[in-house]
């Protein structure tokens, strides 16, 4: 078998020809119009081109009660995360069609609505995030969206999926070719929102020497507002692979879908959605997609002992660090170091300082990275 096959074994497209477009075009004054919040679009773009597949449009309620409670669509397939579309209020129901609009009223294709349900505001917030705190991004994004969820199939306008996000692939067909053309049979896929770090950088060298490829796959829609926002990342993304990386073993793509900071529900989602774009492998790190003190450090590699059908296989690491003693990148399970010798700066000092223009240490950031960082830390001033 060459690398993988998507979930649901064929990769989704909901995007209209150009027949289809025109038709829709021609038809749209007559539709109601449903408008699409920005995270809603990352997902209509990720239904669109197939990265949630076997998903054709937005869950209906049996698909939703059981993500929430089962971590599974109702026909048992994984799933962990419900992708819903909402609105405040609506007078639509099943059977209609409707236009699909962004907030700048742009038309991005229609709904042809299965059916309109409510929002388990609670139990989805404590299924999927194990909190119903709304200081919880994640919570708190969708305890401020609509709580009413149209379900159904959408058809997309080509015109509505640019040719690329930040510069770079990322519709899974595109990044499936080029992973076809370099003959790789196993892909490890890395998920991340944040610039590369010596940290990450490690985990990816450590893959890579068992893998035949490796996907940097950077999430490239919505994240928090302290985030760093992805073209800046992109920047170093593209530096560090540029000069540290064998370019025939790596491919740079995008994931244009928000961020959830779901912790261990969303590290399976992640898994899913590369396994989608072709990967066979998946790292999961330290507290991955998790925010504040939300989940354990390791709950999101825990998680992946409760599936067996995922279907990519998720390689776990340890959190790592730059040891003194090791004169390296190490863990707790290669160092016979203890934290004495680990060299540590916490993310309010590091923006601190690269705020200032002042370098952090090497061993944690590059100073190329640290560079592009420090440019957009002082820009902000
Ligand atoms: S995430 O929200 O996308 O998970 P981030 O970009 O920081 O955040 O992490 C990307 C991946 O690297 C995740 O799998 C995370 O667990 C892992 N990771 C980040 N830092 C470390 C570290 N110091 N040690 C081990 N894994 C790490």
């Amino acid at each position: 078998m060459p690398f993988n096959t998507p979930l649901g074994g064929s990769l989704v497209d909901r995007v209209l020809d150009a027949k289809g477009a025109e038709v829709l075009k021609a038809a749209v004054t007559d539709l109601p119009v449903i408008t699409v919040s920005p995270s809603e679009v990352w997902d209509l773009k990720l239904i669109a081109t197939g990265g949630y597949s076997p998903l054709k449009g937005f869950i209906g309620e049996r698909d939703y009660a059981s993500i929430i409670a089962a971590g599974r669509l109702a026909d048992g397939t994984p799933w962990t995360v419900p992708i819903t579309l909402s609105v405040r209020e609506t007078t639509l129901t099943a059977g209609d069609k409707a236009s699909l609009k962004d907030e700048a009223g742009n038309l991005l294709g229609a709904i042809h609505i299965r059916e309109v349900f409510d929002r388990r505001l609670e139990a989805e917030s404590l299924g999927v995030f194990q909190t119903a705190d709304d200081k919880h991004p994640g919570v708190a994004r969708i305890r401020n969206a609509g709580q009413t969820l149209i379900a159904g199939q959408v058809d997309v306008l080509p015109d509505a999926l640019p040719a690329t996000e930040q510069g770079l692939l990322y519709r899974p067909a595109d990044v499936r070719a080029e992973i076809e053309k370099r003959g790789w049979k196993t892909v490890v896929a890395f998920q991340t929102r944040n610039p590369i770090h010596r940290a990450h950088e490690y985990l990816l060298r450590t893959a890579l020497e068992t893998a035949d490829g490796l996907l940097i796959h950077p999430l490239v829609g919505e994240t928090k507002s302290d985030d760093i926002p992805a073209d800046v990342r992109t920047e170093c993304y593209r530096t560090l692979i540029d000069r540290y990386f064998p370019a025939d073993r790596v491919i740079l793509a995008a994931l244009p879908a928000p961020m959830r900071y779901a912790g261990p529900k969303e590290a399976v989602h992640h898994a899913l959605i590369r396994r989608n774009y072709g990967a066979t492998h998946f790292i999961v790190g330290r507290d991955h997609a998790g925010v504040g003190d939300y989940y354990g450090t390791y709950d999101a590699q825990q998680i992946f002992e409760t599936y067996d059908d995922l279907g990519i296989a998720n390689l776990n690491f340890e959190h790592s660090f730059w040891c003194k003693g090791v004169d390296g990148y190490a863990t707790s399970k290669t160092s016979p170091f203890g934290p004495e010798q680990r060299v540590f700066i916490s993310g309010t000092r590091l923006r601190q300082l690269l705020g200032k223009g002042e370098l952090p240490p090497p061993e944690i950031v590059r100073p190329e990275i640290a560079a592009i960082l420090s440019k957009y830390y002082q820009s902000l001033d």
